[in-house]
């Protein structure tokens, strides 16, 4: 099953400057998330504006039908973030409940948790 990562477009970190910089960091991330993604068949990535976590940008969610949703912050717009938050994804896809096993996480993304988000569903 696929896992989607939802990204924050509208993320900014302390210091953004509108006057100096095209981007926020959190168009920066998902250009470096959607790259990191391309061929990567089990995971499908989209933007959206605003997780509500502005003071911890820049936020992800992981998400996928039926599965743990983790919400995850405070990354920098950086392929180092967005290779490991993709690799993190293919393992939620991986899994049929969408926990991954700690041994598995990436260095990336340790230290990033925000939430965990249980599915509506009663099977799981
Ligand atoms: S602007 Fe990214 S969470 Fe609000």
């Amino acid at each position: 099953m696929t896992t989607t990562i939802t990204i924050c477009d509208t993320c900014k970190l302390q210091g953004w400057d509108a006057e100096t910089q095209s981007q926020t960091d959190g168009e920066r991330l998902a250009s470096q998330i959607e790259k990191a993604a391309e061929g990567v068949g089990s995971v499908q990535t989209r933007r959206h504006s605003c997780l509500m976590g502005c003071s911890h940008g820049c936020n992800v969610a992981i998400q996928s039908d039926g599965k743990l949703t983790y919400v995850m912050g405070n990354f920098e717009p950086s392929s180092d973030a967005a290779e490991g938050i993709v690799k993190y994804a293919s393992k939620h896809a991986e899994s049929e409940i969408g926990q991954v096993p700690f041994r598995e996480w990436p260095q990336a993304i340790k230290g990033h948790f925000v939430s965990r988000i249980p599915t509506l569903s009663s099977s799981k």
